[in-house]
Formats: C-alpha cells, structure tokens, sequence
C-alpha cells in the first residue's frame, strides 16, 4: 500500500473525508515532505475525497511538479489561503476535515482555519504515527546519513589535538559532512574540558587541553532523513573518576540495549539506564530522557522518556543516550541510532564506543 494510501485508510478510521496540511517558512516541511513527496519550505496539502492536492506559489512550480504527484493548486499574489482551500474542499465534498493543531498558530487558526466553514478536528497523531514506524527504505536513509556522519567524524579525529579550538573542530566536522553531500541534522555540539558538562552546548574558542574529555554530539541530513551520534573523547590519559563515569554511562547504554526490541515500553528502557547510573551514585547528573524517536526530523516522535508509557512500536528508529553531566567538571554522552525490530535491534551506528585516548 502506498503512503497515501495507508493515510486515507487512516482517515477513514478517523471518520474524517479530507486532511489540510500547513507548511510555512518550512514549519511542517518534514511531514509534507513525507506525505507529498514535496521537499520545499511552503505548501499546503489538501486531501478530499476525490484527489491530492498542494498549494504552493512560483518559486515551487517547478520543483512541485518535479517531486509530487499531488496536483498543483498555483497560489498567486493576491490570492487568498482561505478561499483557495474552502473552495477546493467543498468541491469535492469534503465537509469533515482533519488538521494538525500543534503544527499551527493560533493566528493562522484564526485566520484561516476558522474560516473554511467545515467541521475542523485535530489529527495530529495520523502522520506521527505513520512517521514513527519506518519503512525498510527509510531505513536504508538513516543508514546513509549515519555513513555519511561516521565518515565525516572519523576523518575529523585526525585533525584533534591539544590547541584545537571547540569551533575549528566543529567547523572540520561540518565541512567534512557537506563535502560528502549532507546537510547539518541540527546545530553541532561540541563540549571540551567543562564545557563538556553542558548537555547542549554551543562550540566555543576554548582549546583542547590535555585531560578533557571532548563531547561531539552531531548528525547529518542526507535526502531528508537524519543521523544523531554522540561519542565523547579523552584527551589525554583520563583521571580514574572521568574512567569511572565513562565506563557507567557505557554500561547504561550497552544494557539499554540489550534489553531493548519492539513492544518494550519507553519509560521502562528509561530506567534500565536510569538505575544503573544511579547504583553508580550519578542519578541526579542524568536529567534528560534516554532517546527520542530519529527520522525525518531529528526529534521525530516519541521515545524513551519516563514521560512514555507506550510500547515502542516495530519499524521505530529511536537513539539510545544516557549521559552523566558533573557541572564545573566534565560530561560524557553516548549516543547510537537503533532501529526496533521484533526480538532485538540492529545498532545502526558503527563508531566504537570504548573509551578512545586521542
Ligand atoms: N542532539 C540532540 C539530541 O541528541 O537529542
Ligand atoms: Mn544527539
Ligand atoms: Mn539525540
């Protein structure tokens, strides 16, 4: 069954007879994108009925017609949304229609949501769902955005040493991305000395010194999927507390995955990594959740929060990363790609994950 298919399968459970899709300023790109097969950063989706449609103005003609089969609705200057999509729905007869309300404003809602004059019910997990659980071609994308990732690091390594500041690491990294065709999945962390303990930090001018640990948390977007790894560096010999945390943050994520496979609920693999770092005496240095679902968008779902009370569905890629943050001190995170199959899951990630002295 094709994506639209299975979409309009879906409607009908919903009791809903058309779907209207909102991507502005690339607000909502990933889901057009996953639905329509329209990659740029406006359009509107009109499902009825009787077709397919995308609305979308001149700088995406070209593209529009190139990338989807959805028929081409021309938004013109002038043109008002609201009346482009009332009319196109009552055409076709498509008087119940969903919407998705958490990927809209209230302003655009009352402007022209409100104002179609069918009855509007929010939808929002439709798509969500559908985009949790991957196809095997998905798959084979992150796959390629991982490669293209791990390439990237590992050649960046070569360049790491003491005096290497945060941002020329970061910037080698980058450029080693993009020369091989990817595009950044989200702005680059890179975390040395204390630094390293800021769980999302920003690279800075700070140098490499013997006995940092160096955090790198990056990915790559390659034909609209993404990679997410982290690996955490020494620099030097480790002191024997930095081995200890490293070592307990290793044993968190390699037990998490081990009892990890489809069915397994999120909260649950949360606190296989949660309790063993908390044996450890670090619990209260490991404040976010233990992943999150990885895809079209780098946060694409839901994953292994102590928020998630729900089985993780086969066909799921979710990332796996405990991490344990000493403020003043150092950080260490480790972070791979895991795809959820039946009795177990393939790690999608391949760099090592013992403790590396650069
Ligand atoms: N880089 C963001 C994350 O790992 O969730
Ligand atoms: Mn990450
Ligand atoms: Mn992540």
């Amino acid at each position: 069954m094709s994506r639209i298919e299975l979409f309009r399968e879906k409607l009908k459970e919903c009791n809903l007879e058309g779907f209207v899709l909102y991507n502005m300023e690339a607000s909502n790109r990933s889901s057009s994108w996953y639905l329509s097969g329209f990659s740029g950063s406006f359009s509107v989706l009109i499902v009825t009925p009787k077709d397919e449609y995308i609305v979308t103005d001149s700088r995406y003609f070209t593209q529009a017609e190139m990338e989807t089969k959805f028929k081409l609705i021309p938004y013109r200057n002038g043109d008002e949304l609201k009346d482009i999509i009332r009319t196109t729905l009552a055409r076709d007869g498509a008087s119940r229609v969903g919407f998705e309300e958490e990927t809209i404003s209230v302003g655009f809602y009352n402007r022209v949501f409100s104002q179609l004059g069918v009855e509007l019910k929010p939808a929002d997990d439709l798509l969500k769902d559908m985009r949790m659980v991957k196809t095997p071609e998905e798959v084979e994308k992150i796959k390629l955005a991982v490669k293209i990732a791990e390439d990237a690091l590992t050649e960046t390594l070569n360049f790491v040493k003491p005096g290497r500041s945060e941002e020329e690491i970061c910037a080698s990294l980058e450029y080693e991305i993009r020369k091989r065709g990817g595009n950044l999945a989200f702005e680059t962390i890179v975390g040395s000395g204390p630094r390293s303990a800021i769980v999302h930090g920003r690279p800075s001018e700070r140098k490499l010194r013997e006995g940092d640990f160096l955090l790198i948390d990056y990915g790559a977007r390659v034909n609209g999927y993404n990679s997410d790894i982290t690996r955490t560096y020494c620099i030097g010999d480790p002191t024997e507390e930095m081995a200890r945390v490293y070592a307990t943050v290793l044993k968190a994520q390699t037990e998490a995955k081990n009892a990890a496979k489809a069915g397994v609920v999120g909260s649950r693999l949360h606190e296989v990594a949660a309790s063993i770092i908390g044996e450890a005496g670090y619990g209260e240095f490991f404040g976010h959740g233990l992943g999150h679902s990885l895809g079209m968008d780098t946060h694409d779902g839901p994953g292994l929060s102590p928020k998630n009370n729900d089985p993780i569905p086969a066909g799921a890629v979710i990332t796996i990363e405990p991490g344990i943050y000493l403020p003043g001190k150092f950080g260490v995170r480790i972070e791979d790609d895991c795809y959820f199959c039946e009795n177990e899951i393939e790690v999608l990630t391949n760099l090592d994950r013992e403790l590396k002295i650069l």
